[in-house]
């Protein structure tokens, strides 16, 4: 497979992620804002209802509907993220590979919280250069506040992190499982291996 110079740089990163992960997960369990939201989040899962109404990365307006009759494998995130996007892609890329001919039945999601950078013609490059079922999805910030709210997803702009004002976004890691019927079902946590999240689905089918 020839990769574009994109598609290695993001798969660096998720080497270089990979490495890094040990870490990244202590740090995570001891950054206050995310380690109490994560857990208010799953005390709350009754209450997450996952809807949303966004353009997908070919243009066409989308909503939670467009993919009933599917597993959703939903995950939020940014296209600069330096870290935990790109290896959570990765991951989800792993799960579709290793679906097989059921892959037709589980649709990945890419919805990005950072919608004032990440615009359509963002979201089509980036998620091309993990795997072809992946659909990116934007809006309006309303429309990505909705979502967010709905999923109980946590999202904040962080702090400059150069001279020329790119920053980074801090986001709830996790990846959502969605039932064909469009009811929340579980959440796999950052880190979650590939395989295991496979396994999961599989038992599902
Ligand atoms: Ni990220």
């Amino acid at each position: 497979m020839h990769l574009t110079k994109l598609q290695k740089w993001l798969w660096t990163m998720v080497a270089i992620a990979l490495v890094g992960s040990l870490g990244f997960a202590a740090w995570i369990k001891y950054w206050p804002t995310g380690n109490i939201y994560i857990s208010r989040m799953v005390g709350e899962t009754e209450v997450i209802q996952p809807r949303f109404q966004l353009t997908s990365h070919t243009g066409g307006k989308v909503s939670d509907a467009t993919w009933r009759g599917k597993w959703q494998m939903v995950f939020f995130g940014f296209t600069n993220c330096p870290d935990v996007c790109p290896t959570t892609l990765a991951e989800m890329a792993m799960v579709m590979e290793g679906l097989g001919k059921d892959a037709e039945k589980v649709k990945p999601l890419f919805i990005s919280i950072d919608p004032a950078r990440d615009r359509v013609a963002d979201m089509a490059e980036y998620v091309a250069a993990f795997h072809p079922a992946i659909t990116g999805l934007t809006g309006t910030d309303t429309e990505i506040a909705t979502v967010a709210k709905n999923f109980r997803v946590y999202y904040a702009k962080g702090e400059p992190i150069d001279a020329s004002d790119n920053y980074n976004m801090a986001h709830t890691s996790v990846i959502y499982l969605i039932s064909p019927e469009g009811q929340f079902v579980r959440v796999f946590s950052f880190g979650t291996r590939a395989k295991d999240i496979l396994k999961d689905i599989q038992q599902r089918l």
